[in-house]
């Protein structure tokens, strides 16, 4: 017998059928006047992360909203990150009212805004934001652009509809938002850059979404925990050299050079010996040693760092 009971599955189960841990974001777009407005959203996560010619995050809304009307229109907008407090929390809530003009709704937010850092016509971004994705929508991606012409119309949008990107129901939109820049205040810029610790995470909420259609659910910020990766998941020095000496029949890899690599998962470690041989022949080398190891880390960090 099952340990679970069987729930119904209806509209907006992600908050309705389940508990489903979520991201608050406030979303800066352009009106039609030219000025900044925000929007609050939860169904945004990263779409392309790897492996494609730029990254991406995908966001899920209501399409008569101004948020979505105005990227049909201008297709720019900004993804604004806060941290936890609770009376930027309910600032958020009240800019997630549906029906309100940007006039109407600019006029309860007490956010300070400043200009963000990715070029052309831009919405203005949040200056206490702990981080800041500034987007252009990717319009090409199923014709999605043929629904610009579709903007104004408000009581709901006949079809046929796209399946991932544009108008995608009567009432809903999904748009596919290439990242054009991540800014990051400097405190967890450091983080990333240097290595988190507990203590320099951003205090990010978590919502839980709007319930009984009463509340906004939402946790108060913890302290992060950290989990090593499982024991006896590194790889031994002679499988790693193994390995890495079949890669290319001049470029040798030292039994030192691979007691650095060890932890790199199995799956990923042809890939990450190969990109090592390119750059080694890039450079010349035919041995890899401490120094030449050391030299492509630091090479990666400062990529990371760019
Ligand atoms: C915390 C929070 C999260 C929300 N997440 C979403 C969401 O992911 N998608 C959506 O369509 N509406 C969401 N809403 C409701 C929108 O904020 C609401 O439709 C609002 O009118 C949008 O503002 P806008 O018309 O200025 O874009 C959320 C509201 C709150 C308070």
């Amino acid at each position: 017998m099952s340990s679970f009971k069987d729930l119904r599955i209806v509209d907006n189960f992600y908050q309705t059928s389940a508990f489903f841990p979520m991201p608050t974001i406030l979303i800066s777009t352009l009106d039609e006047e030219g000025n900044t407005t925000l929007g609050a959203y939860s169904l945004c996560f990263p779409y392309y992360i790897a492996g494609k010619n730029y990254y991406a995050m995908i966001l899920e809304c209501r399409n008569s909203s101004n948020t979505a009307q105005n990227i049909l229109r201008t297709g720019k907008c900004a993804l604004n990150f806060l941290e936890d407090d609770p009376k930027d929390f309910q600032t958020t809530v009240k800019l997630g009212f549906p029906g309100e003009t940007p006039k109407e709704k600019m006029a309860k937010s007490n956010f300070v805004l400043e200009k963000g850092q990715a070029e052309g016509v831009r919405p203005l971004v949040i200056q206490k934001a702990y981080q800041v994705f500034e987007c252009t929508w990717d319009d090409q991606l199923e014709d999605a652009y043929l629904d610009k012409s579709k903007v104004g119309q408000l009581e709901g949008i006949e079809g046929p509809y796209r399946n991932f990107n544009g108008v995608t129901s009567k009432f809903g939109c999904h748009f596919i938002l290439k990242i054009d820049k991540i800014l990051m205040k400097e405190k967890f810029y450091n983080a990333i850059i240097n290595g988190v610790k507990a203590n320099n995470f951003p205090r990010v909420p978590v919502d839980y979404g709007y319930r009984d259609s009463t509340y906004f659910w939402y946790t108060k910020f913890r302290r992060p925990r950290k989990e090593p990766i499982p024991a006896g998941k590194e790889a031994s020095v002679d499988s790693v050299m193994y390995a890495a000496n079949r890669i290319d029949d001049k470029i040798k890899f030292t039994k030192e050079a691979c007691q650095m690599i060890t932890k790199i998962p199995r799956v990923f470690l042809k890939a990450a010996l190969t990109q090592m041989v390119d750059y080694a022949r890039e450079k010349g080398w035919t041995l890899i040693d401490v120094k030449e190891m050391q030299e492509i880390r630091d090479k990666r960090s400062k990529e990371k760092n760019k």
